[in-house]
């Protein structure tokens, strides 16, 4: 059985080279609506999506996520526009909560053509005094936990194909 939403679940792959023009708002407004619709535990929404389409923010998120991992190499493979996903801290689900998010991201993204490509080690930036003056410069108060970067931008070469699937992902019992 198929349909389009299947097939897109299907199609999407992580994209790690992007073309420099930024995607149009139109198309950023309904990958970050489709990540408002995430379920969340007791329906709290307790995540928030901030977009980062300018090159110095871009460029400090790029420093600090390349200091992480202790490499020079660009993490965010120079997408032009990095959606942070946090979760409130003092939520119990917070990670599960942004994760969703994370998903209905990069689904929205596939399903309009865009390369996105989750990318990690938000929480130990969003855990540093530098993360947690960037959060108080965009506004964002209380105690936050950084669940992941979800990279957009029009592809600039095709994925690499999808590994195959495990034969023992699926236990039915
Ligand atoms: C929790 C998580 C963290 C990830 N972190 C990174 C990352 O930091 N950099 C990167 O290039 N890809 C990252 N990825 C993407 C995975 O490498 C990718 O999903 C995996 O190789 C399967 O490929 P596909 O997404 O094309 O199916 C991450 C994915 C997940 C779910």
């Amino acid at each position: 059985m198929t349909n389009e939403t299947l097939e897109t679940i299907k199609k999407r792959r992580s994209c790690r080279a992007y073309k420099p023009e930024q995607i149009t708002d139109e198309e950023l407004n309904a990958v970050l609506e489709a990540g408002t619709y995430a379920a969340s535990a007791m329906g709290r929404q307790s995540a928030k999506i901030v977009v980062v389409q300018d090159a110095a923010t871009r460029a400090q998120l790029t420093r600090m996520n390349a200091a992480v991992m202790g490499t020079n190499n660009d993490p965010m493979y120079a997408a032009p526009t990095i959606l942070v996903v946090l979760a409130d801290a003092n939520s119990k689900n917070a990670v599960q909560d942004g994760s969703l998010v994370m998903g209905n991201l990069m689904l929205a993204a596939a399903s309009l053509g865009l390369g996105s490509c989750w990318i990690n080690r938000a929480k130990e930036e969003f855990d540093s005094d530098e993360g947690k003056a960037l959060l108080k410069k965009w506004g964002i108060e209380g105690e936050w936990v950084g669940v992941g970067h979800c990279i957009l931008g029009y592809p600039a070469a095709d994925p690499k194909p999808a590994a195959p699937r495990k034969p023992d992902y699926i236990v039915k019992v």
